[in-house]
């Protein structure tokens, strides 16, 4: 063996002992002639004292990241010499020996003393440099979390006997609504194979195969753009059930839960998670996940009391507001600054109200609003004196996405996020359709008018079976989220087995038999061999660690991120390829044979 011993966990008990370790100098420091250096290996950093003499003079050269053996003996440090602040604090090493393993450039940042994953480098040097990022204790702390989750993960599931089961990487496109990517393929010149949106259709042949629970870690592939909480590539905790129901799916995730937040961060949940169905979370929070984190702030609905309003700007099919408690302190700065960021945000802007502390005369953008209308806002929403009222009217559901994001702009800005909170909420009983929007060509290009909001296996609420295709704009699906602190951790449906359903829905979103058919005709066959009724969940297993971990942005959770522009700084992927390359693939073959 190499070492004895991980420096990190050496502690006082070890004091006496001779030990060998191996590490990384993380900084070293010359105190006229005694060499103090601070050794790192993946447990943590010790402290080495090279003494004058011999041992002195060899740990001279040791620059910061060399990769070094170290000999000598564990001694607790003199008293008033303890380092709280280090695991290890209590004990040093007084070298005998040195012996250098390899040496180090300089790194491009520093690494001893910048343990915060914010330490102010830049995002693609990092990631460029992520095997020098991931020396820093911060970063490397993440991943830890995240491979802590994955070994509970794995034993609530095993415990439940959920069979873990992988599902091809190379397939057809598979039905989440995003751009597909393509993967061409040399033995079919012409045919392209697509990487999976997620295992959807494969975990429900799995459900007709009989196999009853059927678990997986499995990589998903969306070509859609970054965000904090969004990449191209990521992984879910992907599940599948047979014979359930949603009190299955909740039971299971809310054990799931506890067990990683207990043991990952020593928090206790407290279950059941409360349920909203989605108009009451849009109406209340203006958001399909809520961050219930948050006090109060709910929007009030006012398109009532603007009925009949010769005002043009609340001429409209909603008009919502929220109340700022303390508002009333907003500069004209502030309250421009709100209409700039409604605007980036493609709306028209936030009209607003304050409501004087002394009991003065409202004052705001809205004052030429019928006055009675206007005298009767404080009351309508709730506002005290000194509040603000914020207020957004248009088409109803952007307009209560605009004043849910407010919402939780306003709050961030106010201090209204109870931070160090854990709130979870089942969000139930969403629409199964949406209309089609232009700027989602996945559908667009289909010509329909209605898609799945879920996808089109999820199935009706009891009251919608027989007549969701009737009303799709407000049939109601059995689909459910699970939201945490105002994040999309994970969502799933109960599924249709049943074919004569499952084509309607087909009917309702424009998909022809013959496109049905050649879409998810391997489905649709298994279907008529007797599948049982089924359903699952999929959890974003990167938003999970990162929260865990306490971060928002789930690349801190990947070993080795893309940066936004979807390129990857370390390898420099993606690459043109060769003209011969391109050859073998069949990249400009037409399926008919044609180049
Ligand atoms: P859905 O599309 O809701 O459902 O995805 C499930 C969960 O996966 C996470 N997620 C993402 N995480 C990071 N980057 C992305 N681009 C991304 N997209 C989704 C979210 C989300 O809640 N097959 C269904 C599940 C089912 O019905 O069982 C599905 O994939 O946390």
């Amino acid at each position: 063996m190499i070492r004895t011993h991980r420096a990190g966990e050496l502690r006082r008990e070890n004091a006496g002992e001779s030990v060998v370790l191996t590490g990384w100098v993380s900084r070293r420091r010359d105190h006229g002639g005694v060499i103090f250096v601070d050794l790192r290996d993946s447990a943590g950093i010790a402290q080495v004292v090279f003494r004058e003499g011999a041992p002195a003079e060899q740990a001279h050269g040791l620059r910061s990241e060399w990769c070094v053996k170290v000999t000598g003996e564990v001694v607790e440090r003199p008293e008033g010499n303890a380092n709280p602040d280090l695991a290890t604090g209590e004990i040093e090493v007084v070298a005998t020996g040195v012996e250098v393993l390899s040496e180090s450039d300089t790194p491009p940042f520093p690494i001893h003393g910048s343990d915060d994953i914010d330490s102010g480098v830049d995002e693609s040097t990092r990631w460029k440099y992520r095997y020098l990022d991931l020396r820093r204790a911060g970063p490397a702390h993440a991943l830890k979390v995240r491979a802590k989750a994955v070994s509970v993960i794995r034993r609530v599931m095993e415990r439940h006997d959920f069979l873990d089961i992988e599902t091809p990487y190379l397939t057809r496109s598979t039905p989440e609504g995003a751009r597909d990517f393509l993967v061409p393929v040399r033995l079919q010149p012409g045919h392209w194979y697509a990487l999976p949106q997620s295992p959807q259709l494969f975990k429900q042949l799995l459900m007709v195969a009989g196999l009853e629970r059927y678990y997986q870690i499995a990589r998903c592939f969306r070509d859609e753009d970054f965000r904090a909480d969004r990449t191209p590539e990521f992984t879910q905790l992907d599940i599948e059930m047979s014979f359930l129901d949603e009190e299955d799916i909740y039971a299971l995730t809310e054990e799931l839960f506890v067990e990683l937040w207990r043991e990952t961060l020593g928090v206790e949940l407290t279950t059941p998670f409360p349920r909203l169905t989605y108009w009451d979370s849009m109406r209340r929070y203006g958001s399909d996940k809520p961050d219930l984190r948050i006090d109060g702030l709910e929007l009030v609905d006012l398109t009532e009391h603007m009925q009949g309003t010769e005002f043009r700007v609340f001429q409209a099919d909603y008009v919502g507001a929220i109340v700022v408690p303390g508002g009333a302190d907003y500069s004209r700065k502030d309250l421009d600054g709100w209409q700039e960021w409604a605007r980036s945000r493609g709306g028209k802007g936030i009209a607003w109200l304050l409501v004087p502390a002394d009991g003065g005369e409202l004052r705001g953008s809205i004052t030429k609003l019928e006055a009675d209308r206007l005298g009767s806002l404080p009351a309508a929403t709730g506002a005290k004196p000194g509040d603000a009222i914020l207020f957004a009217a248009g088409p109803r559901r952007t307009t209560l996405e605009m004043l849910g994001a407010l919402r939780n702009a306003v709050a961030r800005q106010r201090n209204l996020v109870r931070e160090g909170e854990w709130r979870f909420v089942w969000v139930v009983d969403a629409p199964m359709f949406e209309e089609v929007s232009s700027d989602n060509p996945a559908v667009a290009d289909q010509g329909a008018r209605w898609t799945a909001v879920h996808h089109p296996f999820t199935a009706p609420t009891e009251e919608w079976a027989e007549n969701f295709h009737d009303d799709p704009e407000n049939a109601l699906a059995r689909a459910y989220d699970v939201v945490g602190n105002g994040m999309e951790l994970g969502g799933g449906s109960i599924r249709i087995h049943r074919r004569e359903m499952q084509q309607r829905v087909f009917d309702v979103i424009g998909l022809t038999r013959d496109e049905a058919e050649s879409k998810f005709g391997f489905l649709l066959e298994a279907f008529s061999y007797g599948p049982p009724p089924h359903g699952g969940i999929a959890f974003g297993l990167d938003r999970l660690a990162a929260t865990l971990a306490g971060t928002d942005a789930i690349r801190e959770v990947m070993a080795f991120p893309k940066a936004s522009s979807g390129g990857d700084p370390l390898t420099g992927a993606p690459t043109p390829v060769t003209e011969q390359q391109r050859k073998e693939a069949g990249i400009d073959v037409r399926p008919d044979g044609l180049s």
